[in-house]
């Protein structure tokens, strides 16, 4: 089992990493709580998997669970959903000496964590991430939110779990594209903080028996259910629990996690959050920024080639049909993470380093946008 600790100002939590930790989570739950109410909050899907076992082993040490199954997807991600959730806790009774557990991937998280973080003025929360993506990103670090309908995740706070259990053998049955959707994540850490994970990557990607053909998935594939993917994902962990440490609110570090995210936000936007998984709008958000860094001078050529060389083995989709430079450049100003008037990008200017860039001049993102548009 490997164990990260995560500390911040609000509190210190741990993250257990390991196969087949799903079915003891009542008991690592004892080791932090007195028997009490669970709201247990799952999506349809995660809960047809995983629901039961999860529900079992939170009675067996005396919890009392309380199951709350959403839908699930961005949509569901709304204050709608967050209302229905603080009226069954409210049926069901649940004070201040309750918990709330999340069971699923980023939308369940980051939704329960917001209920958990609102209902009366704060519940204590456990994560307990099933997708790859929020194993490594969205389970650790306190961001919880809902969308708006005028933009994603607008509403939200920075409320810390007390803790977080990831079981990698749940991802066996994660489906492929969000699997590799998740692996965008996971290797954005080393392209902007660990020079090491990224030259692991690509190792990965050279020495990897199978090679794909044109338009097969990603052979970053072959990595689900091995040792070498819980070693990425401890890594990932890690570095984003160093990050968040020292940048808990996002004032200043902690934005460099945005990598890919401004130009990722907009494709979603653009394209009404119906066409791209966000790990798989962030892989094309890394491209795009990959190549603004390169245009704008801030990162060499053969550099740029070798970043753009592992993101294109994640295989991320085309752009939708109609999709254009200038839908996706209305989209950008959208974007939360401006700063005033100015648009704020996090550029790589070499592996595992980056540098904030403010308000670059329109023909350059245009033609960034374009680069991935027209291939
Ligand atoms: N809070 C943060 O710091 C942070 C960071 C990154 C992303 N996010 C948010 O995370 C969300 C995306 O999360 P996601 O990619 O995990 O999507 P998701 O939660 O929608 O899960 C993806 C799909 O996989 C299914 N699923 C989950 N685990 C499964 C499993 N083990 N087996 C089979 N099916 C499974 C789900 O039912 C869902 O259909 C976005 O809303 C994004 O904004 C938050």
């Amino acid at each position: 089992m490997i164990k990260v600790e995560i500390k911040t100002t609000q509190n210190r939590y741990p993250v257990y990493l390991r196969q087949g930790i799903l079915p003891l989570t009542g008991r690592f739950l004892r080791g932090c709580f007195s028997p009490c109410p669970v709201l247990l909050i799952t999506d349809r899907n995660v809960f047809g998997h995983y629901g039961e076992i999860c529900r079992k082993s939170l009675l067996q040490e005396g919890f009392k669970p309380i199951v709350a199954v959403v839908e699930g997807g961005e949509k569901d991600k709304s204050l709608k959903s967050a209302s229905k959730l603080y009226s069954y806790a409210m049926e069901e009774g649940l004070d201040r000496k309750s918990v709330v557990l999340a069971l699923g991937g980023g939308v369940t998280g980051d939704l329960a964590g917001f209920v958990a973080a609102t209902y009366m003025r704060g519940l204590p929360f456990v994560q307990v991430p099933t997708t790859l993506l929020a194993m490594v990103d969205s389970s650790v670090g306190g961001k919880v939110a809902v969308n708006h309908p005028r933009g994603k995740n607008m509403i939200g706070a920075f409320y810390q779990p007390s803790l977080v259990l990831a079981d990698p053998v749940v991802l066996k049955t994660l489906p492929q594209r969000e699997f590799t959707a998740g692996l965008a994540e996971l290797i954005k850490y080393g392209i902007i903080l660990d020079k090491s994970l990224f030259r692991q990557f690509e190792h990965f990607a050279l020495t990897c028996n199978k090679q794909p053909q044109e338009g097969q998935e990603s052979i970053f594939l072959q990595l689900n259910n091995t040792f070498t993917l819980l070693r990425f994902i401890a890594k990932a962990v890690l570095i984003k629990g160093r990050v968040v440490a020292q940048d808990e609110k996002e004032n200043g570090l902690r934005r460099i996690l945005n990598f890919g995210h401004t130009f990722g936000h907009a494709l979603e936007m653009a394209t009404s959050y119906e066409y791209y998984l966000h790990g798989e709008a962030v892989a094309v958000g890394m491209i795009a920024a990959t190549r603004l860094a390169a245009r704008l001078k801030i990162l060499g050529e053969k550099t740029a080639e070798r970043i753009l060389a592992l993101l294109f083995r994640l295989n991320p989709p085309p752009p939708p049909p109609g999709l254009t430079a200038e839908s996706v450049l209305n989209a950008l100003p959208a974007d939360k993470k401006k700063e005033g008037r100015e648009l704020v990008f996090i550029l790589p200017s070499a592996i595992g380093k980056t540098t904030v860039c403010k308000s670059p001049p329109v023909e350059e993102l245009s033609a960034a946008i374009n680069e991935y548009l027209k291939n």
